[in-house]
Parts: structure tokens; sequence; C-alpha cells
């Protein structure tokens, strides 16, 4: 009798005691060989030869090409081996040799497949192109590694197969393995092993060990050196593997049970589900796990479909394995031939009816055998337990069905989803009921087929993860994520300013995109703007107070034939509603680009509007920041208010009635293609929102000087536009039809929207918005009364800023402290504010007396307030400022 050894770091060795155990021929019942019978000493010595090679790195350090081409060399010793693999592999489980004949082939180029695709196609390593934290500057990637030290315990229907899974994916990827294969079927894997070390697959990389599973599964799952478990059996030895590797946070996969549904509609071509149904339970005398066996038939055909489902059963030849003529061989072994016995049993004290089987068989010409008759049981109820529970052998359930989500029902009616089928004549029909069965594989038209880069697995009980394919693969890698910090310095760490009482970011970046064009007349240049930006067809944006003053009759004329039409109905602080309005009209004249008339309200819209129209959806689709990963719809905006500075910001706010707040999509993409700052397009703003939008530009101004990141170029833009509009707000409200003035102010709403782009903005901005939402106030007028309560509130932590601030105000600050210098910035635009009859109190526009603290805590949780100068974390002093400003 042959004597098979087990496999510990490229040595074929016996146990440390001699012991072994005999493996038998299921269709005789003879010994056909002793087997080393593995304990707890060779297992231990398995995993540390498997730790040890995983290590070391001469198998995990390789490159998967490098891996990829020893794997070739074992694919092509495993292919040499096919037919004693295909005899020892028959002879030790039953399987027939029409089948078993096919996994030499079959494994080989499993492995050449996966193996090939790891070295080709496998996503090792990725960029995260949008990593969603935009407070953390630097490349982020994922590298994927191998898990370690995996433990593949496999069954004892497919032995080769299994094998085959469990070495090649793991090895493939990197790992090492220990495999358990079933003590009733030890024989195949050895021939596995002898082709590695053929191959020169380094010692340690595979280890095979036989012996009694509950001993072996119980130091192969729970020793901490190993890493991974990758299971295939029954869900009640899944459960306690699961339970085992629990102690030690294993990965987990698992495929286990399952009692699948196959079902025959009322359009099949009944012949051929016969054919789908008989080879869906039947095959390898249904000791298969996806296997078919609840057959759910339509009541339409259900009489023929019974009666030729049980004349074709009886026509299958049950006979020795070797036999080339057996349909079926026997059954594994006399414990699963008394569990089958015991189940038909249990079907016929349940009240099924017994169509055919039904009974263990003998085999002509030979002696002993656990042969079993293919049975099948109609008029099954699926709350039988013929139907929920698996039997693992050639035994069916026939249970009829009324409708197509009758059909469903049952079919989901099962603690198990591991696959299914669905024979029908219509593809869609069978198509639409594919994606209702909760299952990780349907068939539609046929059964039991695989593919080496197609997943298997199950839902519910049946298991988890897949193996195979892309994802099966990937249950053998780890995820690592790399983020290399673009700004490595303390103080450009925007997180670790928490622990900072005076958080400053000392870095920054600075992408300005857009082609500002300025001057009286500057509109003519929209024409080739249009031109430059590839467009013929442009839409006009703007809202109903915009277009009383005939503005738009300037643009479209210097348009000329380019301007397919104007939308001009978009709302103050305006919504996605109105976003999602002008995109309808935008799609039905085919847009291809926006031109933006109007203030924040116009511009922010134009922006959502060219994110939307580029990629599809809705506007609430597209909130998010820096998500945007290729230019968006070409944008030529036009301001026609003082202050937003919309036109070259990389922000739009949009009101979302669902969130009852508004809200930001912010992206550097979305900054608009050119801005034309023609003063004739201010001069008609009526006083108020002259002064109310220049402060809004004043406080972006202030803010981005003083933000936490605040730098250089933010500083220079934002001193000018500070400047400018100090000089200019004056004489515009003197004489609102000072071009020159106006133009000034337009130029420093811009360079304070640029600042803003850079380093954000802080506080008054947050309690502006707050009011903006609460009371429905003018955002820059807000922003005007509270920023010098918050520019004092500051003072510590930005005097230097503030003081610089001062200066660009007009103040002279040579005798004055740096305190007293930035205190008097303050002061100086509440005396501006009041020159130009800006309200300088919230009760003066609107706001009722009371209680500030929900916009306390609003204002606190708002973005802006993240790069205040000073944190701000205490509702009660944000209430203070805002009673102040009251
Ligand atoms: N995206 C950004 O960078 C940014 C920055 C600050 C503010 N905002 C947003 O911008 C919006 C506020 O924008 P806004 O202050 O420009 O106000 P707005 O766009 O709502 O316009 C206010 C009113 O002024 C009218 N108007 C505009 N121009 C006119 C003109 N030349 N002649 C006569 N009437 C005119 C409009 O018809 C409107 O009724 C807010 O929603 C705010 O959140 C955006």
């Amino acid at each position: 009798m042959d004597h098979y050894q087990l496999f510990i770091d490229g040595n074929f060795v016996d146990a440390e005691d001699g012991a072994t155990f005999e493996s038998i021929d299921p269709g005789t019942e003879t010994p056909i060989a002793t087997v080393a019978r593995a304990g707890k000493h060779e297992a231990e010595a398995a995993i540390a030869a498997a730790r040890r090679a995983f290590d070391q790195g001469d198998w995990s350090g390789l490159t998967p090409t490098g891996r990829a081409t020893k794997i070739y060399d074992f694919a092509d010793m495993i292919a040499q081996q096919s037919v004693r693999m295909a005899i020892t592999e028959s002879m030790d489980s039953g399987q027939v040799i029409g089948l078993s004949k096919f996994w030499g082939l079959n494994g080989s180029q499993l492995l050449r497949n996966l193996a090939y695709h790891a070295a080709t196609a496998f996503p090792w390593e990725e960029e995260i192109p949008y990593p969603g934290n935009v407070f953390a500057p630097g490349r982020d990637f994922i590298r994927r590694e191998p898990v370690g030290v995996c433990v593949g315990i496999i069954p004892w229907n497919f032995p080769l197969s299994m094998a085959f899974w469990k070495i090649g994916q793991s090895i493939i990827m990197g790992n090492t393995i220990v495999l358990k294969p079933a003590s009733v079927t030890p024989l195949s894997a050895t021939i596995i092993a002898e082709a590695a070390n053929a191959a020169g697959i380094p010692p340690g990389v595979i280890n095979i060990l036989n012996g009694p599973g509950a001993e072996l599964g119980q130091v192969l799952c729970t020793h901490p050196d190993v890493d991974k478990i990758a299971f295939t059996g029954s869900t009640a030895v899944g459960r306690g593997i699961m339970r085992m590797a629990s102690d030690t946070v294993k990965k987990v996969t698992l495929e286990l049970g399952g009692k699948s549904a196959n079902i025959i509609l009322d359009d099949a071509d009944v012949d051929l589900a016969v054919e789908g149904a008989i080879f869906g339970t039947f095959f390898h005398q249904g000791q298969v796990c996806e296997s078919g066996t609840r057959v759910l038939v339509s009541s339409k055909i259900r009489d023929e479909f019974a009666e030729k489902m049980a004349r074709r059963a009886e026509s299958l030849r049950v006979g020795y394995q070797l036999d080339p003529h057996s349909h079926l061989g026997p059954l594994v072994s006399a414990g699963q031939l008394e569990t089958v016995d015991g189940y038909v049993a249990v079907g016929k004290q349940e009240g099924a009816e017994l169509l055919t089987g039904g009974e263990r068989i003998e085999v002509e010409g030979i002696e002993g055998g656990f042969y079993y008759a293919p049975t099948i049981f109609a008029g099954v109820d699926n709350k039988m337990r013929i139907a929920q529970e698996e039997i693992f052998g050639p035994v069916v359930c026939l249970e009829e069905f009324e409708s197509d989500e009758e059909a469903v029902a049952i079919a989901n009616d099962s603690m198990y989803g591991l696959a299914g089928g669905v024979f029908s004549s219509s593809t869609a029909r069978a198509e639409r009921m594919a994606r209702e069965i909760r299952t990780g594989t349907v068939w539609i038209n046929n059964f039991h087929i695989f593919g080496d880069f197609a997943p298997f697995g199950g839902y519910k009980q049946s298991g988890v993860g897949r193996e195979l394919g892309a994802s099966g693969l990937a249950e053998y890698t780890q995820i690592k994520r790399i983020h290399v910090n673009s700004f490595a310095s303390r103080e450009s760490n925007f997180t670790w300013n928490l622990f900072s009482e005076d958080p400053k970011v000392a870095s920054g970046q600075y992408f300005a995109p857009t082609n500002v064009i300025s001057g009286h007349g500057s509109l003519a240049a929209i024409y080739k703007e249009v031109v430059r930006l590839g467009c013929r067809r442009a839409l006009i944006l703007t809202d109903p107070g915009v277009a009383r003053t005939g503005l738009i009759d300037l643009v479209q004329d210097a348009l000329v034939d380019f301007a397919v039409g104007a939308y001009d109905e978009v709302p103050p602080d305006s919504d996605f509603a109105a976003v999602d309005a002008a995109v309808a009209k935008a799609q039905e004249l085919k847009a291809d680009c926006i031109v933006s008339v109007g203030g924040g309200s116009v511009i922010d819209t134009a922006k959502a509007v060219a994110v939307t129209l580029k990629n599809g959806g809705t506007a609430n689709d597209h909130v998010a920041i820096n998500r945007l990963m290729e230019p968006q719809t070409p944008h030529i905006a036009l301001p026609t208010t003082a202050g937003t500075g919309s036109e070259v910001t990389n922000v739009a706010v949009i009101t979302s009635p669902k969130a009852g707040r508004k809200v930001y999509i912010v992206d550097p993409y979305m900054i608009p293609n050119t801005a034309i700052l023609d003063p004739r397009f201010t001069l008609t703003l009526p006083p108020a929102l002259t002064a109310g939008t220049a402060m809004d530009a004043l406080t972006h101004a202030i803010e981005a000087l003083t933000s936490t990141l605040a730098q250089p170029i933010c500083d220079g833009l934002a001193l000018q536009a500070i400047r400018l509009l100090r000089q200019n707000l004056a004489l515009v409200i003197a004489d609102p039809n000072n071009e020159q003035a106006r133009l000034n102010m337009a130029i420093g709403a811009t360079l304070a929207g640029q600042a803003f782009t850079v380093a954000q903005v802080g506080l008054a901005h947050s309690m502006s918005h707050t009011m903006g939402v609460l009371n429905h106030v003018h955002h820059g007028t807000a922003c005007g009364i509270v920023l010098p309560k918050v520019m004092r509130f500051n003072v510590d932590h930005a005097g230097a800023k503030l003081a610089m601030a001062a200066e660009a105000l007009g103040v002279t600050i040579a005798d004055l402290s740096e305190r007293d210098a930035a205190l008097a910035a303050a002061a100086e635009i509440e005396s501006l504010m009041q020159a130009v009859g800006h309200p300088t109190r919230l009760r003066d526009i609107g706001v009722p007396d009371g209680d500030f603290q929900m916009a306390a805590f609003h204002a606190v949780a708002d973005t802006p307030t993240l790069f205040n100068a000073r944190p701000v974390t205490d509702p009660g002093e944000v209430v203070a400022l805002f009673e102040e400003a009251y």
C-alpha cells in the first residue's frame, strides 16, 4: 500500500510520533494508502515554516511578475501530473474519472490565469486622487500587500480543485500557506506539493498537513502566527472556525453550505430545464455546496417537468468511479451515506412524495461501496427540514410556485445564500429574478459553471468574502494607506493645531486660473473669450433684478451669435432647485458654456450649473470638496455687485432647503475661466447694496489676512484689496456714476476673492452665514456689522496682521503699539460704515432681539470658523459678539 507523508518546509516527513491513518476507496471500501497523521507538533512546525518563509521575503518580497514566472513553472509541473492526479483523486474521493481527469489542466490553467492577472492587472498600488481631507495636503495612495501566513482548510468533495484555489490564490498574492485537506481525502494534495518542489517554489511557502480536523483546526485557527484562514466546508464548522479565529482577530474568508434554488419558469424549455436540474443536483453525487437542491417549478408545467425529471434521474448510471461509463460514483464515506439516508427518512416522515430513488444501491461486480440512487422528492413545502437543511447528497426537492414573486420569496426563504439558477426562454425575465435572489451566484439557463475570473462566495450563512477573480485575489491582501505630507513642517499641520492656542499654517498653494479682464468696455472681450474656451453656444444666467437693468442686452449684443438664450430666474441666495432648473435650460439649448451676469447669487449658481452640466445628475449630487478631476463646463463671470469676488473663487455657496443652511461646493476646477470687470455693470447697483457688498469684500480681505492659513501671496492680495475698497467706497457712494471708483472697487473685490481662495475666511463669515440663514439678512451687510467685533476678538492672535490692515485702511500707525493699531483698524471700519450709511447694528437690518444661543452654535460649527486667527470653541463667546453687534 502506498504511504503519503506530510509536507513541511519543503520536506516530505512523517509525524514525529510515527502516527498514521488509512485512506479508503469509497467505491469498494478497501484501504488504498497509509497517511502520516499530523498532530499539534507538526501543525506548529508547519506554521513556523510558513512564518519564516514569509518573513524572510524570498517569496513575499518578489514582484508579482517574479512570482508569476515561478507559478508558470509550477503550472507546468501540475500539468505533467494530470493522469496521476486524476486516478488518485477518483480513488480517494469517489469522483468519477470523467470529472477528475480535468483537474490537472484546470488547476494549471487557474494558476496561470490568476498569476498573470496578479502580474499585469491587479491594482497593487493605486493613487487616491481625492482623499477627502482638505486639511491634509499631500499624496495619498494605497498599496495592497500580502496578508502573511494563510491557512487553507478544505473539504472532501473537490480536494484538488479546492487545494488549487487556496494554494494558488494565497501564494500568487505573496502569502505562504499551510493547507489542511479533509481527512477522508488526504492524498491528491501531496502531488501538488511534489510539483511545487519540482518548480522551485521556496521551502515553507506551501505546507500540507493531513490528520484529524478538529485537533489540527484548533491549532491552526488559534495560533498567533497565522494571519488568515480561508475555509471551505459546512456552515456549522465555519461558525466554529470564525469563533476560534476571533481570539487573535485573524482575517477570515468562509465558503460554506448552501441550499440553492433552481427556478424553472413556465416559459422554460422543459427539456433544457430538466437537464439543468439533473446536472444541477446530481453532479458529483450532489456533494456540492452550490447544488440546486431545491428545484422550484411553475405549477403550470409541474407535472410534465416532474415526470421527465424522474425518468431522466432513473437513466443515470451509478457505478464505480474509475469506470468511464459511470455518471455518478459512490458517496465519499459511510458517514455521508448514513446522513443522506437519514434525510430521506425525514423527507418521508414530513410527508414529501418520493418520486424516485431513496435507497442505497449496489453496483454489479463490486463488493461494498457507498452508492446511493438519485433521489427526487415532490410536493415539498419549503418549511420542511429537507428543504431547509443541506443534505450534501443526490437528493432533490421539487417545490411549486404560482408567480415569479413567489418563486423569489421561496428562493430567499433560506438561511443560505450561495447560488441558484433560473431557467426561462426570456433572458430579461430571468435576469430580473436573478437581481432579486439574495445569493452570491445566479446562473441563467445553466448550472455549476465556474471561471477563474468570476468571483464565487455566499450571502447570509453561506459565507464571508469571495474566491477567484480580482475580488478573490484581493481577499488574500491587506490594504495599506500611505499619506505623504506635502508640507513637512509643524507649522503647516492644520490638524495638529487642535493642540495650539495660536494656530498658524505656514504654507499654501495658490492656483489662479481665471483670466481677469478689466476696464471700461472690457465686455467686448467676451466674444474672443468664448472662442478661446472652445465654445460657441453660451447660456446667459442672471437674476430678475439684473435683468430689469437691461444689462443683458449689452451682453447679448457683445456675444453676437454665440448667445443661445438667457435664464433670468436665479433667486437671491439661490438653491438646488434653481441650479437644476438652469441646468435643464442649458441642456435644452445645448449650451456649451455659461455666462453669468450678476452678484454672488448668480455667479455661484453658474458654478454649480457648470459642474452639474458636466457630470450629470442634480446639483445636490455635487456637494463636495476637491472631488473634481478635470475642467468643468466653461464659465465666464461678469460681476455686477461690488463684493463677493465669486468670479475668481473656488467656492459656490448654495442654499440647501433640506439641510436648512447654505452648503458649499469647493473645488479649484470650479473657478470661472474668465472674469470681466466692466464698471458699466455696477453703475446701476443701489447705494445700500454697493456698501453691503463692499463690506463683504472687505471682510474677505481682512479675514484672509488674519486667517491661520495666511501667507505672503494672500497678504499681498488682501492688503491691496483693503486699500482699493477703502479709498473708493466713499467716492462711489458720493457719486454712483464715478466709473473709475467703481472699477477700482470691482478690482478690490476680485483681489479679496483671490486672497480668500488662498487663505479662507473666519468667524465674521460664520456669523453672517448664520444670520443669513436664520433671518434672511444680506450676507455682506451682516459681514460688515460683525467684522469690527470679530477683529477686536482676534486682536491678541492677529495683532500684526490687523496693524497692517490699519495701515492699508489709511490709519497712521507710526505712534501706535501693534495692539492699538489693530484696534484702530476695527474703529476705522466702523467709521467707514458710518460715513457711507452702512448699518452698524444687527437690529437695524431686521434681526429680532432675543436669544443668540442657537445662532452661536451654528456659527461655531460653520467651516470658516476653522480658520479664524483665534480658536473658536466656546459658543458663549460668540453669543457675546452677537449681542455686541445687536
Ligand atoms: N462664491 C463665493 O466666493 C462667495 C463669496 C461671498 C458670498 N457669496 C454668496 O453670494 C451671495 C450674495 O451675493 P451678492 O452680495 O452679490 O448679492 P446677490 O447676488 O444676491 O444680489 C443682490 C441683489 O442685487 C441685485 N443686483 C445685482 N447687481 C445689480 C446691479 N448691477 N444693478 C442693480 N441690481 C443689481 C440683484 O438683482 C439682487 O436682487 C450669497 O449667497 C453669498 O453666500 C459667494
